[in-house]
């Protein structure tokens, strides 16, 4: 497997970084997994334009301008032995000895590598995913896409041990997001989500599935979902760029909603097939 570091591709065996960058130390960096589909990068202006905004959060200067990551993102992309995939890339504010403030002339840590895309399989789009739910408990900038995940994987194994494929939060009695994912619901044929705000991710399938009602004139509305509001609605929906769109069908055990996939979820999700191109 031939990955990016730092100006080389190179096999992942050789890829090494020192023991004090500051992303192993210090959580101390952003990234981003941007999903292609028949060797071609799916919303990537849209990737791109959310590191920037995760960089600018924890104050790191872009290392690229964005034609040398398309570059970079097209020549790991072509280098591969499979055609969907999914291309994970952080950067680090660097190698420094340990001091939480910022060094002064350290050069960011920049990695890349490209896995088979894990689209999910066709049961789970045909019958939907089970989700168990719990309160919010991260930090207050979750629009920043940054590699310090414990409180997301502390989530996602919650889900994980009650065998689900997520956990959905809610904070302060209002709708956020799931471990690794977004989410949204569907009330009386209108899809309706959480506002972009510092407390979840602005993803970019959730902005997909916005376009995508959008032309295909699905209502969709931006607003603060209160947790009675979501618990009446007709359908639940996780969003990734792993995942695409899914239904949930299984909430805490029980079945929601029915049990399986609503209307307007085989509708988005055969918009998604339409606009990736992904082979069944
Ligand atoms: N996760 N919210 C959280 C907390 C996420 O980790 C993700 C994606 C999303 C969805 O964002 P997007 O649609 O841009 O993928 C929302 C990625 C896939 C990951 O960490 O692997």
């Amino acid at each position: 497997m031939i990955v990016y570091l730092d100006g080389s591709f190179l096999p992942i065996e050789d890829a090494k970084i020192s023991v004090l960058d500051r992303g192993f130390i210090f959580g101390d960096g952003v990234y981003e997994v941007v999903p292609v589909y028949r060797r071609k990068p799916f919303r990537m202006a849209e990737h791109l334009a959310r590191l920037q905004h995760s960089l600018d959060g924890i104050r790191l200067a872009n290392p690229h301008p964005t034609a040398e990551w398309e570059t970079i993102i097209a020549t790991l992309a072509a280098r591969q032995d499979f055609d969907d995939q999914a291309i994970y890339f952080q950067v680090t504010r660097g190698v420094a000895k340990r001091d939480h403030a910022f060094p002064k002339d350290a050069a960011p840590t920049v990695f890349m590598m490209s896995t088979p895309l894990p689209t999910p399989s066709a049961a789970q789009f045909a019958n939907g995913v089970a989700v168990v739910t719990a309160e919010d408990n991260r930090w207050k900038r979750c629009d920043l896409k940054t590699i310090s995940l414990v409180g997301n994987v502390l989530m996602r194994q919650f889900a994980a041990d009650a065998g689900a494929i997520e956990t959905v939060m809610f904070r302060d009695g209002y709708l956020t997001e799931a471990s690794a994912s977004n989410a949204l619901i569907v009330k009386d044929g209108t899809i309706v989500a959480p506002p972009k705000d510092h407390l979840i991710l602005p993803g970019i399938t959730y902005g997909a599935a916005e376009a995508f009602a959008l032309e295909a004139g699905i209502p969709f509305e931006i607003r603060p979902i209160p947790r009675a509001e979501a618990y009446a609605a007709d359908e639940w929906w996780l969003s990734s760029s792993t995942k695409e769109v899914l239904a949930v069908t299984t909430v805490d055990g029980k079945p929601f909603a029915g049990g399986v996939p609503g209307p307007v979820f085989r509708r988005m999700h055969a918009l998604f097939d339409t606009h990736t191109g992904r082979a069944h």
